[in-house]
């Protein structure tokens, strides 16, 4: 079933829920009914910009009450167990979010449901969680490492900040050597403005035959909405894009960070960098050009393998994450496809950039963000039976949704065929963008 929305500007009136009460009022203490949805942000960009335009919210700043809430993890750390939130209320993030986004969390709790896997369910169960690459956390693993690195000598390795983004901190390396100066480094370091007071960083196998479009390397962000863990229920937006490199991608240079690290924030530095074609591109045409160069089964095959990935992550945190009913949270994923076209899953964003880029990319953001308020539904105006709203498709809902009605859509051996569509054309798009065109071409068209 689809939920069928224009766009903010014109939205219908809104439906108000006759429950709303204030948050931070003692509890019990009535409320008028609110007429309007009191919304606060910290950001600046395409989420302020929506939160806006969104018929019937209005801003509240400072100590003001608010009904939603889209707020930075510190925030939270700093405040949440101390706010009262009233039945109604809705929050951008999970308390202990960082179970899946800090980069030494994810893969302990990877490695720990493989196991789990492993004994309930057996090897063949257990290896589709082969999609994150080897990972040690340092220091506390360093003698692990060291193992692992002398069976692969001459292999490349990665060094990144657990709860760094956007390229800081990283670096290859190929030597113990050039690890010993980093731990001497790191010592007499400044920079540690992150959560933890020692900074800690996982080495991790470096991919070292990533897929190439033009000779360079990209890799894949892709947003999924969590709405809930006890019971899981995510969504997966339809558009996503594939952010390059601007140079040519080579094993000869290890210490050029342009060539390895495909961040916007670091590409948009470089010196070839072309701030009017950028370095993305949308989903859509990185699906287009695979099926054109390997047939449409592989990139099935590719697109349900990163299925598989988000499932398996965020089931991964399902018991460990505190399921709370005030939150939600829209992760970023960052994957990389390799040679043989197998998806590696490098890190989950808790706050992935809502910066835009290019008109594009704008459009993009903005259509998400529209999308991600529609499912919280403030306004209260879901059904709950709802298989796809806006570019979202419901993925899971305690199980595998079907593609089509009915129940789920199992394919033997434990593999799921899901309601995904990724880098599908989002005709919701298609639609407003003809609706457009046709508004236009009446206002040409003379009397
Ligand atoms: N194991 C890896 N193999 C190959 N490239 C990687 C690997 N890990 C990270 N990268 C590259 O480095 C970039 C930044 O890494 P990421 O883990 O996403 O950290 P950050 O939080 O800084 O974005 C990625 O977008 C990717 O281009
Ligand atoms: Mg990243």
């Amino acid at each position: 079933m689809q939920a069928s929305y224009p766009r903010s500007s014109s939205s219908p009136s809104l439906q108000l829920n006759q429950n709303y009460k204030g948050h931070g009022l003692p509890k019990g203490k009535e409320r008028e009914q609110r007429a309007s949805i009191r919304f606060k942000t910290t950001l600046m960009n395409t989420l302020m910009d929506v939160l806006r335009h969104r018929p019937g919210w209005v801003e509240v700043k400072d100590e003001g009450e608010w009904d939603f809430y889209w707020c930075d993890v510190s925030w939270l750390r700093e405040n949440f167990d101390h706010t009262y939130m009233g039945e109604h209320v809705r929050i951008s993030h999970f308390r202990n979010h960082y179970e899946l986004t800090r980069k030494n969390y994810m893969v302990k709790n990877l490695k720990r449901f493989r196991k789990q896997l492993e004994r309930e369910a057996g090897k063949l169960e257990a290896a589709k969680c082969d999609f994150f690459p080897k990972t040690f956390e340092m220091p506390c693993e360093y003698h692990l490492f060291v193992e692992e690195f002398r069976k692969n000598p001459g292999i490349t390795w990665i060094m990144k900040p657990v709860a760094r983004s956007q390229g800081k901190g990283i670096f290859l390396f190929r030597r113990l050597k050039d690890i010993m100066d980093w731990k001497k480094d790191t010592r007499s370091s400044e920079d540690q403005k992150d959560e933890i007071p020692v900074e800690n960083y996982v080495a991790q196998r470096y991919i070292e035959n990533p897929y190439l479009i033009g000779g360079r390397k990209f890799d894949l962000r892709v947003y999924v909405l969590v709405m809930s863990y006890i019971p899981l229920r995510a969504w997966l937006y339809r558009d996503g894009f594939a952010r390059f490199s601007n140079t040519r991608f080579t094993l000869n240079s290890i210490d050029d960070q342009y060539v390895h690290l495909t961040n916007v924030a670091v590409q948009k530095t470089s010196p070839d960098y072309h701030p009017k074609k950028g370095c993305k591109w949308m989903l859509q045409r990185f699906r287009q050009y695979l099926a054109s160069k390997h047939g449409p089964e592989a990139v099935e095959t590719l697109f349900s393998d990163m299925d598989n990935i988000f499932i398996r992550s965020l089931q991964s945190v399902q018991k460990v994450i505190i399921s709370d009913k005030h939150c939600f949270e829209l992760y970023g994923y960052d994957i990389l496809i390799d040679q043989d076209l197998k998806p590696w899953l490098l890190e989950v964003n808790a706050s992935p950039s809502l910066t835009a880029s290019s008109q594009e990319d704008y459009e993009l953001k903005t259509c998400l963000l529209e999308d991600t308020l529609h499912i919280v539904d403030m306004e209260a105006r879901l059904t709950g039976r709802e298989k796809r709203v806006g570019g979202f498709d419901l993925m899971w809902n305690d199980g595998p949704v079907s593609r089509e009605e009915g129940g789920p859509d199992l394919s033997g051996m434990g593999n799921f065929v899901t309601n995904t569509h990724l880098g599908c054309v989002n005709d919701r798009k298609k639609q407003l963008r003809q609706l457009f065109r046709s508004l236009q071409g009446q206002k040409k068209t003379p009397n």
